[in-house]
């Protein structure tokens, strides 16, 4: 696990955009696994960005989304299908029929489970996963439990998380209570994965992700197992960590406090 700490929001993008389109530019046809919520827009503005003074070729790439809120149709302005479109598919030029996302109004949600799994499988798995963290530790909606849940399959929002996306909604009300998440073993099969984190909000999460025992409830941990995982920290959500971490922990999470120095790590 490696574990960067950059200045500001606006420079998490900017390197996590990076990140991105250097995987893009190595392998065209890249399989992304793609998130959302509030940490991952300043990435994608840089995407949209790169693509367009650079010509950041998205034609080849197949993208699948973490998750959806289930009982929200695609136009809903909440659902994560209409956030992706409004925020990077409808700006670059990926092919529509390589877009992923977990339907959340199907009729059989545990058969558009199995299915979305399969079609992850069947395109050889996750070449790099972009991950945030709710404030519970969660991943996608991979939410505290007593076991980790292996595939895409069908969760029952806690209320802290129901509490914390009510923001984006008019009222805590209408926020979904249920969704289709991957799995954590979807997410761990990654060959890659990048994890944002910004705002003092967050700095607990971060710190019990990177340095606390792995454990069903504290999903997030789980990524110390990954051998290979970028932690892309904005100052305000690193207090935690600067503050309590033990210099053997320093040693174990290779911590460095430029990103700097994680140029090449795409190419090599
Ligand atoms: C939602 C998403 C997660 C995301 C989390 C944090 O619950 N399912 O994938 O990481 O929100 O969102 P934010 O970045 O807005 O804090």
């Amino acid at each position: 696990m490696r574990v960067f700490i950059v200045k500001n929001y606006e420079e998490l993008g900017v390197q996590a955009a990076q990140i991105v389109s250097g995987q893009i530019y190595v392998k065209p046809n890249s399989i992304l696994g793609l998130a959302t919520g509030s940490t991952p827009l300043s990435m994608y503005r840089h995407l949209v960005n790169i693509y367009q003074e650079y010509g950041l070729d998205f034609s080849e790439v197949t993208t699948f989304n973490l998750d959806e809120y289930v009982g929200l149709p695609e136009d809903d302005k909440n659902s994560y299908h209409y956030y992706m479109y409004n925020h990077l598919f409808r700006h670059v030029n990926l092919d529509r029929m390589k877009i992923h996302l977990p339907d959340g109004m199907a009729v059989n949600i545990d058969e558009e489970c199995l299915a979305y799994e399969k079609a992850i499988q069947d395109c050889g798995g996750i070449d790099l996963q972009v991950l945030g963290i709710g404030q519970n530790g969660h991943i996608g909606f991979n939410e505290p439990d007593e076991k980790f849940e292996a595939y895409t399959h069908e969760v029952k929002l806690k209320q802290d998380t129901i509490e914390a996306n009510a923001r984006f909604f008019d009222d805590v009300s209408e926020v979904p209570t249920r969704a289709v998440s991957m799995g954590i073993k979807t997410i761990m099969q990654a060959k890659k994965v990048v994890l944002l984190a910004n705002g003092s909000n967050k700095a607990e999460a971060v710190y019990r992700a990177v340095c606390e025992s792995i454990t069903p409830t504290n999903p997030a941990s789980i990524l110390q197992l990954h051998q290979d995982v970028i932690v892309i920290i904005e100052e305000g959500a690193a207090t935690y960590l600067r503050d309590r971490l033990t210099l053997q922990q320093k040693e174990r999470i290779l911590f460095f406090n430029k990103i700097h120095e994680c140029n090449g790590i795409i190419a090599s």
